[in-house]
């Protein structure tokens, strides 16, 4: 007999035992992966008691061999191993030439690193509404544009890609650069072609949450050589360095300002592991996710996210929509009584009003200009004199929507048949009438 009961069982509410009696599994997809292999590379590099990238007393080059690897992965020419994603921002923007006077189209939905990054540069954050695959609409991208603005970032979101062949049409046209935030989406793909490499730069994060993770770190990914080269200065202290590791100060195009985003070579090691580990992570979230939204569409009642690519979409988590806020209320809280949730340490079966810094109205910061000095600065400064962008719920209407109508669940990498029937079942009877 199937493990999914028959349509007319009892919900939880009902009287009826749950759907599960245990929560879902705690995961942090790479952190679940984790095993000798990367405890043979950490002990290699503390072995060799050589830990800093550029140089040491038995230099292991871990960073440097995950860049081309990383870089190889993407197929893309050059990258930079940074400490962070958060980093990796600043540095793609500062290389970029980001600054006071320009405007930079950040979505919606996203995570408050992006505007922090543009705001500390000088600029000015400008938020553009997404469209039902929860990442960008080009026509808002559009609608966005002022004289000011200088580039875009497109944030794939919640593991799935965003429109970026259409994102990066729009930036061609216009004359844009266009920052691809993959911090998300680390393996995801369009037709084949990864993420990152869509534009003129991408960032990715390895923080613990991610698809892949060294506990912290990040990537910055280019095709292009010079840009290549002001990340490199950028994220260490400003100037070039030679094959020795010795700094170059002689050379004017590379005289910038250091921002100390370098990697360790501990953390390098690991994340080579969890690169060769990624595609069965992602592969493993994708199934179980697409076995579960086979399901939901044939039950109807609950809309699901647009994928552009169902191949090319990391899996790690569910997005359902419901046709009005009560709805959606109402089918989160029978989730939840059916037993759909996890530890409390992890990210739970969420209305995604609840997702925090992700939503933009949710940033006060933004929402209230809070200055980096006590100055006012960069909403103070001239060159951003005029600039009218707001922050505040309804500036972009279709995400608001969107937020108030939509439950986010994750997928973990271990999630077992039974575990997705369990989630099946508990769908089935939260979308009864
Ligand atoms: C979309 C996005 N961009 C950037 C970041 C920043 O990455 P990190 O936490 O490594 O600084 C995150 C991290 O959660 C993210 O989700």
């Amino acid at each position: 007999m199937s493990h999914i009961a028959s349509a007319n069982d009892l919900a939880a509410g009902q009287g009826g035992a749950p759907a599960r009696s245990e929560p879902l599994p705690l995961e942090f997809p790479g952190i679940h992966h984790m095993d000798e292999e990367e405890i043979d590379a950490a002990t290699r590099v503390l072995k060799a008691r050589s830990p800093f990238r550029y140089y040491g007393i038995d230099l292991q080059g871990e960073v440097a061999a995950f860049e081309g690897e990383f870089a190889g992965f993407l197929g893309v020419p050059h990258a930079v191993a940074v400490s962070s994603g958060t980093g990796g921002l600043f540095v793609a923007l500062a290389s970029l030439g980001v600054g006071p006077g320009q405007e930079v189209i950040i979505p919606a939905y996203f995570w408050v690193s992006i505007a922090s990054a543009v705001v500390s540069l000088g600029a000015i954050p400008v938020v553009a509404d997404i469209d039902d695959t929860f990442c960008l609409d080009p026509d808002a991208v559009e609608k966005a544009m002022t004289p000011r603005t200088s580039g875009i970032v497109l944030v794939h979101m919640s593991g799935a890609p965003g429109n970026a062949p259409a994102i990066a049409a729009v930036a061609r046209k216009r004359g844009l650069f266009l920052l691809e935030d993959c911090a998300q989406c680390a393996g995801g793909a369009i037709d084949g072609r990864k993420v990152g490499t869509f534009g003129d730069a991408a960032i990715f994060s390895f923080q613990m949450n991610k698809n892949m993770t060294a506990g912290e770190g990040g990537c910055f990914v280019t095709n292009d050589a010079a840009l290549h080269r002001r990340a490199v200065a950028s994220h260490d202290l400003g100037y070039a360095r030679d094959e020795n590791g010795r700094l170059l100060v002689d050379r004017p195009e590379l005289m910038l300002w250091g921002m100390g985003y370098r990697l360790d070579e501990l953390r390098a090691a690991v994340l080579r592991v969890q690169l060769r580990k990624l595609p069965a992570v992602t592969g493993a979230m994708r199934k179980s996710k697409y076995r579960i939204r086979a399901a939901l569409r044939e039950m109807g009642g609950v809309q699901l996210r647009r994928v552009l690519d169902e191949s090319g979409d990391t899996g790690c988590f569910l997005i359902t929509t419901y046709p009005d806020r009560a709805r959606a209320v109402e089918v989160n809280a029978r989730l939840r009584s059916e037993g759909i949730r996890t530890f409390e340490q992890g990210i739970s079966n969420i209305l995604m009003t609840d997702w925090g810094l992700h939503l933009y109205y949710n940033n006060a910061s933004l929402v209230q200009r809070a200055s980096r000095d006590r100055g006012g600065f960069p909403w103070n400064l001239a060159e951003n004199a005029g600039s009218t962008a707001r922050y505040d719920k309804g500036t972009c209407p279709y995400a608001d929507s969107l937020f108030e109508r939509s439950i986010l669940l994750p997928i973990p990498s271990c999630l077992t048949p039974r575990d997705q029937d369990d989630i099946i079942r508990a769908f089935e009877r939260s979308l009864r009438d």
